[in-house]
């Protein structure tokens, strides 16, 4: 062989190389819209809907069990991705696409062989946290803080927060130092999860009422008085509501509510539609503001951030109770 040839030999080897090269690279090349690759329920402004495949393909990784005035009233169960899971494991962070759905259902409880147990009844609302460090979809008022919040009804399953600001972020104040997230709850998420403990948690039976359930009941049936109700209002509305004058929280304070005229209290940004209503908080009209927070005063935010109410009537007598005595 000539040295030409040689050389041309080594170049058809070198392109054929190239070309088997170039034709392996030719996987099924898909275009990263960016919207699309980053998750199938969120559209490309930023709605979030509910996840179609929810439970498939996500991991339960722990619970919270909320007390009412008789023993357990709720139960939260967080779930997420395996592959999310994995992420935080190593790095100790959620990453880009992320998904934390939480389930809060009504309580079922009676005497079991272990005790006084309750377990998981109706689903009460879901609320979905996906996280975005990017700000794809300013200024969507669903995102912010590095997240995107969702809260679903449920019955239709339909998105129904309006701004994560007014409706999640505040209650979520106490985890910022960990991404807004209540890490340490969640045994799967290891040791870098559990390093955020709070530092005034104690162990076991620390709920100051006693769960006593003779037979079956709801959560939170018993009790009619103003101390039930008290302990009511500081599971069902303490976290938005605070009963002095100075505090203005989520919501307006709750101070001296009984007889005020809806939507008044200087120094809180009411919704127009509770500051137009005309509507005076007589019991009867708080019952049933309590009881379907959408519906008297249609369009307030409190029916967004709060859309189960208080369905027990007899606990909601137990808060009137209680809110009587706000002088
Ligand atoms: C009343 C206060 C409150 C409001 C309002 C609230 N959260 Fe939370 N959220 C909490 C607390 C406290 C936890 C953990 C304890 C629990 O579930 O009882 C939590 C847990 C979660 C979790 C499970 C992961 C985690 O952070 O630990 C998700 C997801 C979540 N919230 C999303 C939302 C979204 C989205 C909104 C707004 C649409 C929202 N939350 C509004 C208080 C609140
Ligand atoms: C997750 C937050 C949240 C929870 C929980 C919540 N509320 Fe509210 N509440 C609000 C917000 C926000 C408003 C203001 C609504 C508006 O301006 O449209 C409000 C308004 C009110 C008002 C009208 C006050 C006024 O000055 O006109 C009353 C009364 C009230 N809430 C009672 C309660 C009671 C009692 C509970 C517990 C059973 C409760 N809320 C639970 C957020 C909440």
């Amino acid at each position: 062989m000539s040295k030409q040839r040689l050389q041309n030999a080594g170049a058809i080897i070198i392109a054929i190389g190239f070309l088997l090269f170039a034709s392996g690279c030719k996987q099924p090349e898909r275009v990263q819209t960016g919207v699309d690759a980053y998750s199938s329920f969120v559209s490309a402004d930023g709605n979030i809907s509910f996840p179609a495949d929810f439970p498939n393909g996500y991991v339960f990784i722990g619970s919270w069990a909320v007390n009412g005035s008789a023993g357990v009233a709720e139960i939260h169960a967080v779930y997420t991705r395996p592959v999310d899971v994995s992420n935080f494991n190593e790095t100790g962070k959620f990453l880009d696409g992320a998904v934390l759905l939480k389930e809060v259902s009504a309580v079922l409880g009676s005497a079991h062989t272990t005790g006084n147990a309750s377990w998981a009844e109706e689903k009460k609302t879901w609320f979905l946290m996906i996280k975005d460090s990017k700000q794809r979809f300013q200024p969507n008022p669903l995102w912010g803080d590095g997240w995107g919040w969702a809260q679903f009804d449920p019955a239709t399953k339909k998105q129904i927060s309006t701004n994560y600001k007014t409706d999640c972020l505040g209650c979520h104040v106490p985890a910022k130092h960990s991404d807004w997230v209540y890490t340490y709850a969640y045994p799967a998420l290891g040791p870098k999860g559990q390093a955020t403990v709070p530092k005034d948690a104690v162990k076991g039976d620390h709920a100051k009422d006693k769960p006593d359930h003779a037979s079956a009941v709801t959560g939170q049936g018993a009790g009619n008085n103003v101390a039930a109700g008290k302990l009511a209002f500081g599971i069902n509305c303490a976290a938005c509501h605070s009963v002095t004058s100075e505090g203005t929280g989520i919501g307006p304070s709750l101070k001296g509510v009984v007889g005020r005229k809806a939507g008044k209290l200087p120094g809180y940004a009411y919704s127009p539609a509770m500051s137009n209503s005309g509507i005076v908080w007589t019991t009867e009209n708080l019952d049933k503001h309590l009881e379907k927070p959408k519906e008297l005063i249609p369009g307030n935010r409190m029916g967004n951030v709060f859309p189960t109410g208080v369905q027990d009537p007899k606990k909601r007598q137990d808060i009137l109770a209680y809110l009587q005595t706000l002088k």
